[in-house]
C-alpha cells in the first residue's frame, strides 16, 4: 500500500511486549515501568491476524520488537505462528540477546530468518552500568547461539551519545567484524523533544524513504514513532487500523509526548 506521499509501505514492526530483563539508562527508569494488564496486551490470536491482514495489504518485511520481545511467555509459539502467513519475505526479531542462547534454535525452527541485537558497548563493567546489572556473557552467549542456529545476518544496534568515534562504539565495531556481524550506530533520541537521527548503516529514521507502521503491545497502530497518532486494532478491526494509520501517516516525524521505545519498539 502507498501513503499519500506516495511511499510504499511494507514493513510491519511489530511490539509484542513493554517488559525488559534490562533497563538501559536510556530507555527505561530503574524502577521498570507501569506495567500493562493482562487484557490490555493483545493476545496471540490478535496479534497475528494484524500480521496477517498487513501482509494481506502488501506488507512483506516484519520485525518483532518489544521491550524484549524474549520475555514474553509462549514467544516461539508466536514466531511460529506469524512465520506461518504466507508473503513475508524478511522475518526478525530485536532483541537484547540476553536470553538467545536458550531460543535460538527454536526460533529458527518456528521460522525466524535473523535477528538485530543491540548491543552499546563489549566492557563488561560498562554494560553492566548502561544496562543496570546485565550480564555481558550473555550476550555474546546469545550472539554465539544466533550465529550457530543461522539466524543472519545479525546485525547490532549501537547507541552513540555523539558518534562513532566514541572508544564504545569503535569497540563494538572491532568486536563486530571479528565476529563477522553488521554494525548500525544509533544515535540517541528524545522523542518528548523531537530528537531524532537517521540509524548510520540501516533504514531508520529518513521520514521520505520510511516504508513502516507499528503495532504497539495493547494493541495500537502508529504510523511513525515519533508522532502521537495511533488507530486502535481492538476498537476498529485490523484491516481500518491498519488503513487509516497508513492514511494518516505523517510526511515527517516531529515528536512524540506518549509513546516509548520500550512500548513503541525503536
Ligand atoms: N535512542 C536511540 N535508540 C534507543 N533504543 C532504545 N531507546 C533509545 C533511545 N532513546 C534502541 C535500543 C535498541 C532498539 C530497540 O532501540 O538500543 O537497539
Ligand atoms: Fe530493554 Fe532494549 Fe530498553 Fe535496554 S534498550 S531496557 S534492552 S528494551
Amino acid at each position: 500500500m502507498f501513503d499519500k506521499f506516495d511511499r510504499k509501505i511494507n514493513y510491519l514492526r511489530i511490539s509484542v511486549t513493554d517488559r525488559c530483563n534490562l533497563r538501559c539508562i536510556y530507555c527505561m527508569p530503574e524502577e521498570g515501568v507501569p506495567i500493562l494488564s493482562h487484557e490490555d496486551i493483545l493476545n496471540f490470536d490478535e496479534i497475528t491476524e494484524v500480521a496477517r491482514v498487513a501482509v494481506s495489504n502488501g506488507v512483506e518485511k516484519v520485525r518483532i520488537t518489544g521491550g524484549e520481545p524474549l520475555v514474553r511467555k509462549g514467544i516461539v509459539n508466536l514466531v511460529r505462528m506469524i512465520g506461518e502467513i504466507e508473503g513475508i519475505k524478511d522475518y526478525s526479531m530485536t532483541t537484547n540477546a540476553i536470553f538467545l542462547d536458550k531460543f535460538a534454535n527454536e526460533l529458527v525452527k518456528a521460522g525466524l530468518h535473523r535477528v538485530n541485537i543491540s548491543l552499546d558497548t563489549i566492557n563488561t563493567d560498562r554494560f553492566k552500568q548502561m544496562t543496570r546489572g546485565g550480564d555481558i556473557q550473555k550476550v555474546f552467549d546469545g550472539i554465539n547461539a544466533a550465529k550457530r542456529a543461522g539466524l543472519e545476518p545479525i546485525k547490532v544496534n549501537c547507541v552513540i551519545k555523539d558518534n562513532d568515534k566514541e572508544p564504545d562504539a569503535v569497540e563494538v565495531s572491532e568486536y563486530c567484524k571479528r565476529n563477522n556481524l553488521q554494525v548500525r550506530y544509533i544515535k540517541e533520541m528524545d522523542l518528548e523533544k523531537g530528537e531524532f537521527a537517521v540509524v548510520q548503516g540501516g533504514t531508520g529514521g529518513d521520514c521520505s524513504s520510511c516504508n513502516r507502521i507499528r503495532l504497539t503491545a495493547n494493541g495500537m497502530i502508529k504510523p511513525c514513532l515519533f508522532n502521537d497518532i495511533a488507530f486502535g486494532v481492538r476498537g476498529l478491526g485490523a484491516a481500518r487500523a491498519i488503513d487509516l494509520a497508513i492514511g494518516n501517516k505523517p510526511d515527517s516525524g516531529h515528536t512524540n509526548q506518549t509513546g516509548k521505545f520500550y512500548n513503541i519498539g525503536g
